[in-house]
């Protein structure tokens, strides 16, 4: 199927699917292939998961669209439920990855003013990806993903991930920082997890600087690190967090959620979504709020995180060819010794589709709802296309 006349903004593989259950994907031909990263790191309940889809259906039935010039009984919902969950004190809904970031942006700018600080800036951190709008662009740390859309949005200063004396430096030179932006695993940066020392050292760091500490768990919340957020792991608490991707299973809707004194800084106008919110999205994410209970896939995605990392550990660890296997729940990345941009071919040849970042860093996200053997089966097959692929690299001609 060829791309016209949709614009020429993604490399597609030459499939086409129809639908999809659990970790598998089928195609237009009726072959069905093993999904290794759901979406990057949407469908953490698995494809078409059926408590979802029905709510999506009676919701449909009953109001699709509310605007937010009224209220919304299931966006209140919703957003109770967060705040019981995470202990943030306020939410605001928007559509995607971008907008909740592009809202904490625009929230700790606005902090930044009422501080009487004209013009403000943000820690940003070398490797990160926080989206493609244009101020979320600029805060990536991907010149890639930047090039070409030059002037970039000022207002950011870069510094090294995990290096706290880099953002120490910046404290005592640079008086208008108001905020620190981070993932606390940086997904498409290659898997790259933030220590204990760092998350903790940022968090007195902007304490004493009264900076808003702003953690983007778009890709590593709703459970799939093992907790709800991941910054639970680290014993701290942020000031803003946003999260979207898996937070309603595939349904559009993310969430940038703020605490104490950010939770103040919006007034009426500030800010706004025509969609963000809207009953669709919070019924969908409620479903998905529920099953994570009821299924208690937090800890499972824990338990099945550690049962994937111990048989990698056990068939790949200590093979030339791999440089680390590193993980937190089902956030897992095995790095090869070498770029690997043949590997994705490969791999759909087998009927597997394998996500990789930072060109030799294979992503693994499947879905916390597998079983034991689904778990088991999908580690198989894994090691089975990383062993063919090393033994088909070595026999390639150099030049
Ligand atoms: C950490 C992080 N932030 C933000 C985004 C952007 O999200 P979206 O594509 O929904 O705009 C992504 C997407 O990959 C992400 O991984």
């Amino acid at each position: 199927m060829a791309d016209q006349p949709l614009l020429n903004t993604y490399g597609r593989l030459p499939i086409v699917f129809e639908h999809g259950r659990g970790m598998w994907l089928y195609d237009t031909e009726g072959q069905r292939y093993l999904d290794t990263f759901t979406g990057i790191a949407v469908c953490g309940l698995g494809h078409s998961h059926p408590v979802v889809s029905k709510a999506i259906c009676q919701q449909a039935e009953r109001l699709t669209h509310c605007s937010n010039l009224f209220h919304c009984k299931l966006q209140n919902e919703l957003a109770q439920r967060l705040c019981d969950r995470t202990g943030m004190d306020g939410v605001f809904f928007a559509n995607s990855g971008a907008e909740v970031n592009e809202t904490a942006i625009k929230l700790a700018r606005q902090y930044g003013h009422q501080r009487g600080i004209q013009s403000p800036a943000i820690i940003v951190m070398e490797n990160a990806f926080h989206g493609r709008t244009l101020a979320t662009l600029t805060a990536t740390g991907n010149r890639k993903v930047q090039a070409g859309f030059e002037p970039l949005v000022s207002g950011f200063v870069r510094a090294p991930f995990n290096d706290i004396e880099a953002v120490e430096a910046i404290a005592r030179s640079n008086p208008n920082v108001v905020a620190v932006l981070v993932e606390p695993i940086q997904g498409e940066g290659g898997l790259e997890i933030a220590s204990d020392d760092y998350m903790k050292g940022l968090r007195r760091i902007c304490d004493e600087q009264q900076w808003l500490l702003m953690m983007d768990e778009v890709q590593t919340g709703n459970g799939r690190t093992g907790t709800y957020l991941c910054s639970e792991q680290y014993g701290i608490e942020p000031d803003v967090v946003t999260t979207a991707k898996g937070f309603a299973n595939g349904y559009p809707i993310g969430a940038c959620m703020a605490r104490g004194a950010a939770a103040d800084v919006f007034k009426p106008g500030s800010h706004g979504s025509t969609f963000g919110g809207n009953p669709l999205g919070c019924a969908a994410a409620l479903a998905v709020l529920d099953t994570l209970d009821q299924e208690n896939l937090v800890a499972r995605a824990r338990e099945l995180g550690e049962r994937l990392l111990s048989r990698f550990n056990e068939h790949l660890w200590g093979a030339d060819y791999i440089r680390d296997i590193r993980g937190r729940g089902l956030m897992i990345g095995i790095e090869l010794n070498a770029p690997c941009p043949e590997l994705v071919l490969l791999a759909k040849m087998q009927g597997l589709l394998l996500n990789i970042t930072r060109e030799q860093v294979i992503r693994l996200l499947p879905p916390l709802t597998m079983t034991d053997e689904e778990a088991d089966y999908l580690a198989d097959q894994i090691i089975r296309i990383i062993k063919l692929y090393a033994a088909d690299d070595r026999d390639r001609p150099r030049n």
